[in-house]
C-alpha cells in the first residue's frame, strides 16, 4: 500500500507513521510538509533509521501547487492530509497562516487528487461542531459551528472536501477527533506545556477558572482509528473519533502534577504552587465530548487506553526526552509564548 501524508513531521501525523510502519511490512509512506514552526524532522529520525526506503521525506508546502501534482502523480492508494495549523491561540493572533494552510492547501491538495485518485482522509476536528453545553455530546449530524478562527479554517476544509467529493464524485473520508495528547506534542499545547513548565520551575497557566472540558485521547487510540478508517471506512463517511474521557481542566492538571510527582519521587503538592490563573482564551468553548457510536458500530472501534495509562506514558516520555522539548522551547516559540502569557497575566 502506498501512502501520502501531509504534516507527518508534526505531533499525530509522526505517531500515525511510526504506528503504520511498525504494524505492516507492506505499506510505503511519503511525507509531505513544510517544516513550519511546529514540524521537526527530529520527530521521524528513528523511524529513517529502522525502515529506511519505506519512509521519504519531501520538504515542501501543501500550497504549491506545482509541486504537490508532481508528489501525487506517483499515484497513492491514499492520501491523508494532516499538514495545519493546529494552535487554537495563534489563530487568535493572527489568523492568515491557518486560512492558507487549513482552506487554500487543502483545495490544493483536492486539486491534485482529482486527477491522481485513491482515497483521501482529511483530517478534521471536534472543534468544527462549536462548543457544548453541560449535556449531551457531538455526532457526526451536527451543524458545523464553529468558534475561532482555528476552527472556522477546520470547518472551511471540511466543507471543500465535501464539496470537491459530490461534484468530482471523489471518494473522501472525514474524521473529527477529540483532544490527543502523547509523545511529540508540541509544548504549547495544555499537557506538554504543563510537565516542561512544571519542570522548569515555570508557571502553569490556567485559562480563566478552569472548568472548559476537553474529552481526551491517547494519540495511539487515535491513528489506531485511522488506520482502519482508512482500509475499511465508507467513503462519503464522516467519523467521530472520541476518548470517552471529559475532564476539567483543572481536575486534569491536579492527576498531571500527581503522576509527575509520583515518577520524579517528589512529595505530593509539590508543583502546586506554580498553578497561575490567568484571563481567559477569547471566544473559549467551554466543552467537547464526541459520540464516536457509528465508528464504534461499523468498524469495532473503542479506545484501548484508559486516561490513567496514557497519562503514565505520556509523562515518562517528556521527562525521558527533556532536550526534544528543551530545544524547542529556546527557540523561536518562546517570544510568541512569553508574549501571549504576560498579556494574559496582565488582563487578570
Ligand atoms: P501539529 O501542529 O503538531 O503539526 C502540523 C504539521 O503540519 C507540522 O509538521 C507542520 O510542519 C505541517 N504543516 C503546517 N503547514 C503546512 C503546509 N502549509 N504544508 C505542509 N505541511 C505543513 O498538528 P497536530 O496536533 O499533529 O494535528 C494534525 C492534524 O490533526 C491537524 O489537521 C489538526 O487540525 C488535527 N487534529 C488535531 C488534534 C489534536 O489534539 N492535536 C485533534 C483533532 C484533530
Ligand atoms: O479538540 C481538538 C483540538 O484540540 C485540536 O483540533 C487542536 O488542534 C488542538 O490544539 C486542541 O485544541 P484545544 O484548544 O482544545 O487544546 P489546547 O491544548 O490549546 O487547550 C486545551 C484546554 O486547556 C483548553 O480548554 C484551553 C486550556 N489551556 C490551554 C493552554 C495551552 C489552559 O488552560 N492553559 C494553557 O496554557
Amino acid at each position: 500500500m502506498k501512502v501520502l501524508v501531509t504534516g507527518g513531521c508534526g505531533f499525530i501525523g509522526s505517531n500515525f507513521i511510526y504506528y503504520m510502519l511498525r504494524t505492516y511490512n507492506d505499506i510505503v509512506i511519503t511525507n509531505l510538509d513544510k517544516l513550519t514552526y511546529a514540524g521537526n524532522l527530529e520527530n521521524l529520525e528513528r523511524a529513517h533509521k529502522d525502515y529506511g526506503p519505506r519512509l521519504t521525506f519531501v520538504k515542501g508546502d501543501i500550497l504549491d501547487s506545482k509541486l504537490v501534482s508532481e508528489v501525487m502523480a506517483q499515484k497513492f492508494d491514499v492520501v491523508i492530509n494532516f499538514a495545519a495549523e493546529s494552535h487554537v491561540d495563534r489563530s487568535i493572533e493572527d489568523s492568515s497562516e491557518f486560512l492558507k494552510t487549513n482552506i487554500l492547501g487543502t483545495r490544493t491538495l483536492l486539486e491534485a487528487f482529482r486527477r491522481s485518485g485513491g482515497l483521501f482522509i482529511q483530517i478534521s476536528t471536534d472543534e468544527v461542531y462549536g462548543s457544548l453545553g453541560h449535556e449531551g455530546k457531538f455526532t457526526e449530524c451536527c451543524p458545523l459551528a464553529p468558534n475561532s478562527p482555528y476552527a472556522a479554517s477546520k470547518a472551511a476544509a471540511d466543507l471543500l472536501v465535501q464539496a470537491y467529493a459530490h461534484t468530482f464524485n471523489l471518494p473522501v473520508i472525514i474524521t473529527r477527533c477529540s483532544n490527543n495528547y502523547g509523545p511529540y506534542q508540541f509544548p504549547e499545547k495544555l499537557i506538554p506545556l504543563m510537565i516542561s513548565n512544571a519542570i522548569e520551575g515555570k508557571r502553569l497557566p490556567v485559562y480563566g477558572d478552569g472548568r472548559n472540558v476537553r474529552d481526551w485521547i491517547f494519540v495511539d487510540d487515535h491513528v489506531c482509528a485511522i488506520d482502519l478508517i482508512m482500509r475499511s471506512g465508507k467513503p462519503g463517511q464522516v467519523y467521530n473519533i472520541g476518548g470517552d474521557c471529559e475532564k476539567r481542566n483543572l481536575d486534569l492538571l491536579h492527576e498531571l502534577l500527581a503522576e509527575m510527582e509520583c515518577q520524579l519521587n517528589l512529595p505530593p503538592q509539590h508543583f502546586h504552587h506554580l498553578i497561575t490563573f490567568i484571563a481567559d482564551r477569547p471566544g473559549h468553548d467551554l466543552r467537547y465530548a464526541m459520540d464516536f457510536s457509528i465508528l464504534a458500530k461499523e468498524l469495532n472501534w473503542r479506545p484501548k487506553y484508559s486516561f490513567e495509562e496514557g497519562l503514565k506514558a505520556t509523562v515518562a516520555w517528556y521527562i525521558e526526552n527533556k532536550s526534544w522539548w528543551t530545544r524547542i522551547k529556546s527557540g523561536e516559540y518562546i517570544h510568541y509564548y512569553d508574549r501571549m502569557y504576560k498579556h494574559r497575566l496582565a488582563c487578570v
